[in-house]
C-alpha cells in the first residue's frame, strides 16, 4: 500500500464541549498554530457551534464537521438534524456511527448504514467510526466485528461515494481512557479495514481510503502512531480541546 496516494487527515471531535463563544476562542487560537498544515484540518463541533466555527474559520485551512445526522431529509424526527441542513450551513464532513452514539443512543451498524448513505447522498464526507469493545479483544474478535461494522456501513455505498468515505479505527477501550492502542495494534486493525475495503471495492478504493486511528492519541504518542503504514490520520477527542496539544498532533501528520 502506499500511503503517498491518501490524504492525512487530522480531525478533531469535540464530542459535548464548547459553547458558540468558546468555538470561537479556541479556533481564533487554532488558526495560527495549523495555517502551515500539510495534511487536512477538520473540526467536528457540536451542532450549536457550527456557525461560530465556519465564521471563526473563514479564509483557514480548517474545515467544519457535525459529530451526527440523521438520514431523512426532513420529517417529524423531534431533535434530529438532517443532511441538508448541514450541507446548507456549509458543514463538509459529518462524523457517523461513533461508539459513543452505538453505546448511548442505541445507534446500529444498520442506522449507521442509513445515516452514512443520506450523508453522501448530500456530498457530505462521512467519517465512518468503527471499533471493538475491551471485551470483544480479549475474545479474539477483534478482526470479525470491525470488518462486518465495516461491511454493514458500506452496504449499497457505490465505488464512487466510497471516496467520499474516510474510516476511523477507535477502540472503545481506548476512548477517553488515556489507554492507548499501541502503533502495531493501530496498524494492524488499520490493515484489516482496509483490507476489508479492498474485498467490497478494489484496490484502487482500499488505497485511496483514508483510515484513521482514534483513541486517547494526544501530542505525545501521534508521531508513533502516524508512522504506521495503513495509519493515515487521527480523530482526536479530548487533545483536540486544546489549541497547542491538537497543533502538535497536525504537524506529526504534516511530516
Ligand atoms: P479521545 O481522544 O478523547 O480518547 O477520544 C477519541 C474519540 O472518541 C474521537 O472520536
Amino acid at each position: 500500500m502506499n500511503k503517498a496516494k491518501r490524504a492525512a487527515i487530522i480531525a478533531g471531535n469535540w464530542k459535548m464541549n464548547k459553547t458558540p463563544k468558546e468555538a470561537t476562542e479556541l479556533i481564533t487560537a487554532m488558526k495560527p498554530l495549523v495555517k502551515d498544515a500539510d495534511c487536512k484540518v477538520v473540526l467536528c463541533v457540536p451542532f450549536v457551534d457550527i456557525d461560530a466555527a465556519l465564521k471563526a474559520s473563514e479564509g483557514s485551512n480548517i474545515e467544519i464537521g457535525a459529530e451526527n445526522c440523521h438520514f431523512e431529509t426532513s420529517g417529524a424526527f423531534t431533535g434530529e438534524i438532517s443532511p441538508v441542513m448541514l450541507k446548507e450551513m456549509g458543514v463538509k464532513y459529518v462524523i457517523i456511527g461513533h461508539s459513543e452514539r452505538r453505546q448511548y443512543f442505541a445507534e446500529t451498524d444498520v442506522t449507521v448504514n442509513k445515516r452514512l448513505t443520506a450523508a453522501l447522498k448530500e456530498g457530505l464526507k462521512v467519517i465512518l467510526c468503527v471499533g471493538e469493545l475491551l471485551e470483544q479483544r480479549e475474545q479474539g474478535i477483534t478482526e470479525e466485528l470491525v470488518r462486518m461494522q465495516t461491511k454493514i456501513a458500506l452496504g449499497g455505498v457505490s465505488k464512487e461515494d466510497a471516496k467520499n468515505v474516510i474510516i476511523a479505527y477507535e477502540p472503545v477501550w481506548a476512548i477517553g481512557t488515556g489507554k492507548t492502542a499501541t502503533s502495531d495494534q493501530a496498524q494492524e486493525v488499520c490493515k484489516i479495514i482496509r483490507n476489508c475495503v479492498a474485498e467490497i471495492y478494489d484496490n484502487d478504493v482500499a488505497e485511496g481510503m483514508t483510515i484513521q486511528y482514534g483513541g486517547s492519541m494526544n501530542a505525545k504518542n501521534a508521531d508513533e502512531l502516524l508512522s504506521k503504514v495503513d495509519v493515515d490520520g487521527g480523530l482526536i477527542g479530548g487533545a483536540s480541546l486544546k489549541a497547542e496539544d491538537f497543533s502538535i498532533i497536525v504537524k506529526a501528520a504534516s511530516k
